[in-house]
């Protein structure tokens, strides 16, 4: 993707998400790794990039979408804020992080934000068929599909560092 193209996806999650983008407990998911070599930080900002271009192709097909809350949702959606790889959990299929982590992560946000319905929806579903109920607004199916693109290029490591610009978004507003 071009420079600038990317550049322009950062400056947008900005407007909706800075607040979250800027805030310790996020920024604290820098030290924990999602994928690969990738951080949560790194998996959730290419997660939220990702669905703003998915809905930019299908709002070209005339599909409305609720942009602020997929943006958001989007960012919050792994907002589980431990390490997956060495947190322990009681024995069994339910505690899987894989199974878990999507509740985990709604009751993290909802304590530190005010979340939409569409944003419950969002960090809820993500990981569906593993939910079994599928997403109830089109902006959670959007961040399911971008959740599991941008998982798979994280895994076989061909996503390494994309969207680390970001971080400069934060540091230029605090200088
Ligand atoms: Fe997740
Ligand atoms: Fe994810």
């Amino acid at each position: 993707m071009p420079e600038k193209e990317n550049e322009r996806l950062i400056k947008r999650m900005a407007v909706y998400g800075g607040d979250i983008l800027r805030s310790p407990s996020f920024r604290g998911t820098r030290r924990n790794i999602q994928h690969g070599s990738v951080s949560v930080y790194e998996h959730s900002i290419s997660v939220a990039c990702c669905s703003l271009e998915i809905m930019d192709g299908l709002k070209g097909l005339g599909i409305r979408f609720r942009e602020r809350e997929l943006v958001r949702g989007a960012l919050l959606h792994d907002y589980f804020l431990y390490d997956w790889h060495t947190y322990r959990r009681p024995k069994g299929l339910k505690n899987l992080h894989g199974f878990r982590h999507p509740e985990t992560a709604l009751r993290n946000a909802g304590r530190d934000y005010r979340l939409t319905f569409c944003e419950r929806e969002i960090i809820r579903k993500h990981m569906w068929p593993l939910t079994v109920v599928p997403p109830m607004c089109r902006e959670a199916w959007v961040v399911t599909a971008a959740d599991k693109y941008c998982s798979l290029l994280e895994t076989l490591r061909l996503r390494k560092g994309r969207w680390r610009k970001a971080g400069h978004i934060r540091d230029r507003r605090r200088s």
